[in-house]
């Protein structure tokens, strides 16, 4: 179909489904076992209601946010997608220049198919990147690539804390994977007798004995921002303030690593009730099931500065650069008008009144 008549992220993933290569699309759609986190994300999100506002001069509004100190043209980001040249030959180059041309922000993979260099470089001088980071268990090695991401200018550091080890992700496994390799961590994708669950394969080097006191480390060879991505409970929020974490980004992985592990959104709700201060304290990203602008504003006026969208952009790489930036304009225009209706011009205004979450408070 031509880009223009797709008007919604579903309407994406509808188009990638029939023209990604059946590995691409079960290595992007799949997730963990029974698909049980994976529904829910999505599915928990909309059972918050809106809770509208009238008559409040909705004629101009504003959804720039700053980021990790960074401006952003709006509260939602690409979230770190390994192996997006599966979709497109551009891959993430079509995810910067995409991004770089909408003003949003773009967080790179550790096992992205195009070297670190050549995405940020594909992208405007003046972007804004940050590096997801999966620690490698030859921490010399992890050790190069925070500071090659220091000296390309990248502008923080999402470690990755929900995956030491990979999920299973059956739809995944049951295809044989293509010959393939990361240029930034080098992870290549060869079967084994298990199968060909490319995220199982490629996640090889993943260091497993990561812990707390680690974040200073990365903090202290990178000397940027440091957030913990993956996130999933108050309790874990209290230790990210305690051990120096800059942010926290709520996420499961979009489902593929922990089946059973509760939404992001419950995560966010949960910090409300245990811990309200760490929205003080840290910077608050969330990923999970977020496709539409309405999705996004919930989160935003739960508190988090920024949400994250996953397989979505994937999919609108099917399209390539023109894709990417289709799909931004359609969240960017269903954000909008969400906050219009709901009765505010600046998503600033954003705030826990325009809910009512009862149906999901005592999950
Ligand atoms: C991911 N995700 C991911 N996360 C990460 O920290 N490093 C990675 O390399 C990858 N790779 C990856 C590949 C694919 C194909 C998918 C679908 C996901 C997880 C990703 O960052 C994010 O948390 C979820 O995708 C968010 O959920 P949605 O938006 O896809 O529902």
């Amino acid at each position: 179909p031509h880009l223009h008549s797709l008007i919604s992220a579903a309407d994406f993933q509808e188009v990638a489904r029939h023209t990604l290569t059946p590995k691409a699309w079960a290595f992007y759609s799949s997730a963990a076992t029974d698909l049980v986190t994976y529904g829910m994300n999505k599915s928990i999100i909309r059972r918050i209601m809106f809770r509208p506002r009238v008559l409040r001069d909705v004629k101009t509004v504003s959804i720039k946010r700053k980021v990790l100190g960074c401006e952003s043209s709006t509260p939602f980001f690409i979230s770190p997608a390994a192996m997006a040249r599966m979709a497109h030959p551009d891959g993430e180059l079509a995810l910067a220049r995409g991004a770089g041309d909408e003003g949003i922000v773009h967080c790179i993979s550790s096992n992205a198919s195009y070297p670190l260099s050549s995405i940020v470089k594909a992208g405007n001088a003046d972007q804004t990147f940050w590096l997801q980071l999966y620690v490698n268990s030859d921490r010399g090695k992890t050790e190069e690539l925070l500071r090659k991401a220091a000296a390309l200018g990248i502008k923080g550091i999402f470690v990755t804390v929900d995956a030491p080890v990979p999920g299973k992700r059956e739809a995944d496994e049951r295809i044989a994977a293509e010959n393939v390799a990361s240029a930034i961590s080098g992870a290549v994708a060869s079967n084994d007798k298990k199968g060909g669950g490319m995220g199982r394969l490629m996640a090889a080097y993943v260091e497993k004995s990561l812990i707390w006191e680690d974040i200073s480390w990365i903090k202290k060879v990178s000397g940027l921002p440091v957030v913990l991505k993956g996130v999933q409970s108050a309790a874990d929020a209290m230790m990210a303030a305690r051990f120096g974490a800059d942010g926290i980004f709520l996420s499961n992985h979009g489902g593929r690593s922990l089946d059973g592990a509760q939404p992001s959104i419950l995560v966010l709700l949960e910090l409300h009730r245990i811990c309200p201060d760490v929205f003080d304290k840290l910077h608050i990203y969330i990923d999970g099931g977020f496709e539409r602008g309405s999705d996004i504003l919930k989160a935003i006026a739960l508190g988090a500065t920024a949400v994250g969208v996953g397989r979505p952009y994937l999919y609108s790489l099917t399209y390539g650069k023109e894709g990417v930036e289709h799909l931004t304009q359609i969240l960017k225009d269903e954000l909008e008008t969400s906050m219009r209706l709901c009765g505010i011009t600046d998503i600033s205004q954003a705030h826990p009144g325009l809910l009512n979450t009862s149906d999901i408070d005592h999950m």
